[in-house]
């Protein structure tokens, strides 16, 4: 089931093209390391798992065979990935929701948060957290997919992120339980770096054509190119526990 506000919002949402890609790739597998992290991470009793910013759900329906009881809210910005969401598990609920603005689950009632390459909304998360609640979130390293970030116009990695993430999640009341990094070798042929570079921001600033150009020119010496996913898998709580 998908739910649509039916309002328009000032943020630019994913398209359906950057969805497809996405949804290549993760069905691909090239992202699963990502995947069985959280799926090791979740509390296996949890009852509600809210996945802000859920992309195409892959994460949460991953989080959801996991934790067999639970119920998965997956929250995004485009109806392209709502759509995507719920049909990413029976389990799994799909709401278009702007993480900007009050989201709409209420208070106290999530048992786990995901936030996977997604934007943080670190007082909302902590109104939907239940008290023993965790907030997994994976956010990427300065090394993460380095070997072809600048030739697909894709977005530098800052390398504070990881200390600003930090001192946000401290400064909203949390406390963090760990971060654990998390690298993994992916070969990807020219169509899935295309693929890579067209489910983010590029996908807006770039065409196809160029992308696709862009991805031929890294493989022209071989058939793929190996390229390196650095991420950390960061475990908040409410600061109390
Ligand atoms: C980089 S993608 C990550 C998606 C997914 N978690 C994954 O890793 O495959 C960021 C996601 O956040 C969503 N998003 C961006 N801004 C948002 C906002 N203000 N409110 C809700 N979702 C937003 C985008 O539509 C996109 O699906």
């Amino acid at each position: 089931m998908a739910l649509l506000s039916g309002r328009g919002n000032r943020h630019r949402s994913d398209t359906a093209p950057m969805v497809a890609a996405r949804r290549r790739l993760l069905d691909a597998g090239v992202f699963d390391p990502v995947a069985q992290a959280l799926a090791a991470a979740i509390d296996p009793e949890a009852a509600v798992v809210v996945d802000a910013g859920a992309g195409t759900g892959r994460y949460l329906a991953a989080v959801l065979d996991a934790a067999p009881r639970a119920v998965g809210i997956g929250l995004d910005l485009s109806k392209y990935c709502a759509r995507a969401v719920a049909r990413a598990h029976p389990r799994a609920i799909a709401v278009v929701a702007d993480l900007w603005e009050p989201i709409p689950v209420a208070d106290g009632t999530a048992d786990a948060v995901l936030s996977v390459f997604a934007p943080r909304n670190v007082a909302e998360t902590v109104r939907m957290l239940a008290p023993d609640g965790r907030w997994l979130l994976v956010t990427p390293n300065p090394g993460h997919l380095h070997e072809v970030r600048e030739p697909l116009g894709m977005l530098e990695i800052g390398a504070d992120k990881l200390d600003r993430l930090h001192a946000d999640l401290t400064a909203g009341g949390l406390q963090v339980r760990g971060s654990t990094p998390l690298t993994a070798t992916a070969l990807l042929d020219a169509e899935q770096l295309a693929d890579l570079a067209g489910m983010g921001p590029a996908g807006f600033h770039r065409t196809e054509d160029e992308l696709h150009a862009a991805a031929q020119a890294l493989t022209a010496a071989a058939e793929a190119l190996p390229v390196t996913l650095d991420v950390t898998l960061t475990v908040a709580v409410p600061a109390a526990n």
